[in-house]
């Protein structure tokens, strides 16, 4: 069998920081997004992300992180709530916040979907039957209760790391898409999609005690992965 080639995908997480420094390299529209959250924690979700995204994409394409210019054109319909990306630029990126975490994937030209979430306990049993395909809510009825919200959200992280990579977000069916279960590595094993559906690879990430993280790459091949915990947002390589 051919061996697939491989696609280097760096993973950055940082800790949910605001300070000054930070908030500074946001553009108008974003302080104005800023400013909309009433939640200090959601602020310093917000304002992590910009600055690990504009510090990383402005290191790719040359340019200081407060001039990176990004564009949210939807790449399917054209209407302005896609996923973000930088013109011009052949680094592609996704980016995710839950809790106190906050993770922005980069790959050369190949779309990532990244996705993490802070396992909660609640409501899983009425979710499930919304989110997860026959397949997967079987196999969740065969997890014993306690683990039930952890293997919950590994699979919701999955899906939605695709639904991400290919830039659809949850506007597409979750029950449509079939992963692997917990219990496996992450891999798309089924996609009833009204469209051709691309060549996905996946890998698990490693976000830390109480969450559940995914990653997917729009790729043939399979994924090269480095993952790496920064100090502060503003450390990007
Ligand atoms: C994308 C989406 C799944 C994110 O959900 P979430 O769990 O609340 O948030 P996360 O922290 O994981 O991700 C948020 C980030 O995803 C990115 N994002 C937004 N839309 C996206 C899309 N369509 N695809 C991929 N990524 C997207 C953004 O970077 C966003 O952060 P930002 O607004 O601060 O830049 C959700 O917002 C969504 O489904 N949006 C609708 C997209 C849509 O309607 N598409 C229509 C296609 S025709």
């Amino acid at each position: 069998m051919p061996k697939r080639a491989s696609v280097a995908c760096l993973v950055l997480w940082a800790p949910a920081l605001d300070r000054a420094e930070i908030r500074g390299l946001m553009s108008a529209e974003e302080r104005a997004r800023y400013e909309r959250f009433a939640e200090p924690a959601d602020r310093a979700r917000f304002a992590t992300a910009r600055a690990l995204v504009r510090t990383a994409m402005g290191r790719a394409t040359g340019v200081a992180p407060d001039l990176v210019r990004f564009d949210r054109r939807c790449r399917h319909c054209g209407g302005p709530h896609g996923k973000p990306w930088v013109p011009g630029a052949a680094v592609k990126f996704s980016l995710s916040h839950s809790g106190g975490r906050v993770v922005v994937a980069l790959a050369e030209h190949a779309e990532p979907g990244v996705d993490v979430e802070r396992i909660v306990g609640r409501q899983i049993a009425r979710l499930a039957p919304r989110v997860l395909s026959a397949r997967e809510l079987l196999d969740l009825e065969a997890v014993p209760p306690r683990d039930r919200p952890a293997a919950y959200h590994v699979y919701w992280t999955r899906k939605e790391a695709v639904l991400k990579a290919v830039g659809r977000g949850l506007s597409s069916s979750l029950r449509g898409i079939t992963v692997s279960g917990p219990d496996r590595p992450a891999e798309l094993r089924h996609w009833e999609a009204e469209f051709g559906p691309p060549a996905i690879a996946m890998s698990d990430l490693r976000p830390g005690r109480g969450y559940a993280a995914a990653l997917a790459l729009e790729t043939p091949g399979r994924i090269d992965l480095t993952e790496r915990y920064l100090d502060d947002p503003l450390d990007a390589p």
